[in-house]
């Protein structure tokens, strides 16, 4: 909604080139957070967009693997990913739907893309875990496309909410440290979206398709950006992004930094080197994943 006088818009800290990896099996995917340029903007640890008409590119999928520290969410537009887990979980994230997963202590899972009518295509975005949290229980919120409200606003501004509010309209992906925003926003031809971000917050639009542009309009932000993009704003209390005749559909992603110390390795973030290597034995001696742990 519109802010009050006084606040501030956010300007554009940084506009990210999405970069293309190899990762898991042998899965193409563009890369935007934890790349060379851009390690992390905390609490966001890595950003993936995956998807291609082409079933070599993403197949292989991504076999058991570990994670510690963490969550990971996953966002599907199109087609679906099947996955199991170490506890016992198993399941298909499908077009429209969200998995969070608090990974905590420990998961091993498996992640494995599959086209519906020829596509697929979809996100995942890593949460950071504070220190405090890192060893709790694992965690699933499996979200159906059904249960995700879509705001409408009356300029035709189209805002799936899956976490955070628009409007007083709650998404359904709740109790995260971070404290996130995650809506899937289009705006139509010459549409301007404002939205409100806790000041501190870090924020972040990942443009994915049509053409738009970010920060105050009419400032020096104001450039055209076509997909995909990884916009990550400075800080304010509000973010503005303005539509081309195309029009524009973006993730707006925001959460509260941590501030503490980040050792990464793979799929492990932790927040010493020693906690790293903790995590490495335990996969080693078969202690990693913890059913029933005790006390
Ligand atoms: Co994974």
């Amino acid at each position: 909604m519109d802010n009050n006088t006084g606040s501030q818009l956010r300007n554009v800290a940084e506009i990210i080139e999405p970069q293309y990896v190899i990762e898991g099996g042998g899965v193409l995917l563009k890369r935007s957070i934890a790349t060379r340029r851009l390690d992390y903007v905390d609490p966001f640890l890595l950003f993936d967009h995956f998807g291609s008409d082409n079933p070599d590119d993403y197949l292989a999928g991504f076999p058991m693997h570990p994670h510690r520290g963490i969550e990971t969410v996953t966002y599907m537009l199109a087609g679906l990913v099947h996955h199991q887990d170490s506890l016992g979980n198993s399941g298909e994230i499908r077009s429209g739907d969200v998995q969070w997963m608090t990974s905590g202590r420990g998961i091993l899972h498996e992640e494995m893309p599959q086209p519906v009518q020829r596509k697929m295509e979809g996100f995942q975005l890593w949460v950071n875990l504070p220190a405090a949290l890192k060893m709790t229980r694992p965690r699933y919120q499996e979200v159906l496309s059904s249960t995700i409200p879509e705001v409408v606003r009356e300029d035709g501004i189209r805002i799936r909410v899956i976490a955070g509010k628009v409007d007083g309209v709650s998404g359904p992906v709740t109790e995260i440290a971070a404290d996130p925003t995650y809506l899937d926003i289009t705006v139509p031809d010459g549409g301007v979206f404002r939205h409100q971000v806790e000041r501190g917050h870090a924020a972040l639009a990942y443009l994915f398709e049509g053409t738009g542009s970010f920060g105050a309009t009419g400032g020096a932000d104001g450039a055209m950006l076509s997909a995909p993009k990884l916009v990550v704003f400075g800080d304010g209390d509000a973010i503005e992004a303005t539509a081309s005749s195309q029009g524009v559909r973006f993730l707006l992603i925001s959460g509260r930094p941590l501030g503490e110390p980040i050792a990464r390795y793979g799929p492990f973030v932790m927040n010493t080197r020693e906690e790293i290597e903790q995590a490495l034995r335990d996969l080693r001696n078969g202690t990693f994943v913890q059913v029933d742990p005790a006390r």
